[in-house]
């Protein structure tokens, strides 16, 4: 199937907002994704018939990327589409100088967690029930990208 990804924009908010609610236990609201929109860093993927099968959401801040959201509708998942998800990321940052990238998962969601080890992400430490709705631990993992000519410490 051909995909697409490029950026969230207002008139994706309500398709947007309908998978938010099926995929997450404490869904964002319409307001936070619109938020979101405005700041960019955000993306949409999208197949060539305009069906919106998954969307990724974060912010840079200096050289450092926080990913907030992952997505990938339920009837496309296991296609590989998360991990070219992250690919697409982790190139589009290495372009933008940005040297880490950090994430927040649910201690118990082992999909999210084996994805993004496949794509290369570490485990930094867990925060204590962090999550609610329901109540759950979160792992904190970074990936960090090597630039050219960056001699800067390891984690
Ligand atoms: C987590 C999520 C983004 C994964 O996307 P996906 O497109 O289904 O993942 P991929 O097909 O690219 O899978 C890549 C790897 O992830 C892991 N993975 C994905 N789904 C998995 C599952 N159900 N069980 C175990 N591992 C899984 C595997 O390591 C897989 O590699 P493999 O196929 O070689 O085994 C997707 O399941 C999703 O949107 N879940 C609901 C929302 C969510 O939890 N987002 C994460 C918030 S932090």
């Amino acid at each position: 199937m051909n995909i697409c990804i490029r950026e969230f924009c207002e008139a994706d908010l309500k398709q947007l907002a309908v998978l938010e609610n099926e995929l997450f236990s404490a869904p964002w609201s319409e307001a936070m994704l619109l938020e979101s929109c405005q700041k960019g860093y955000s993306w949409v993927m999208e197949t060539e018939t305009g069906e919106i099968i998954g969307y990724l959401i974060g912010e840079l801040v200096l050289d450092e990327f926080s990913l907030y959201n992952l997505a990938i509708s339920e009837s496309r998942q296991n296609h590989g589409f998360g991990f070219r998800f992250l690919t697409f990321l982790k190139e589009k940052m290495r372009q933008l100088a940005c040297r880490k990238i950090f994430l927040e998962v649910r201690s118990r969601n082992q999909s999210a967690i084996s994805l993004y080890r496949k794509s290369g992400f570490q485990p930094l430490y867990l925060r204590r029930n962090y999550y609610s709705q329901p109540v759950d631990d979160a792992l904190t993992m970074v990936y960090e990208l090597k630039q050219e000519g960056n001699t800067d410490e390891k984690l």
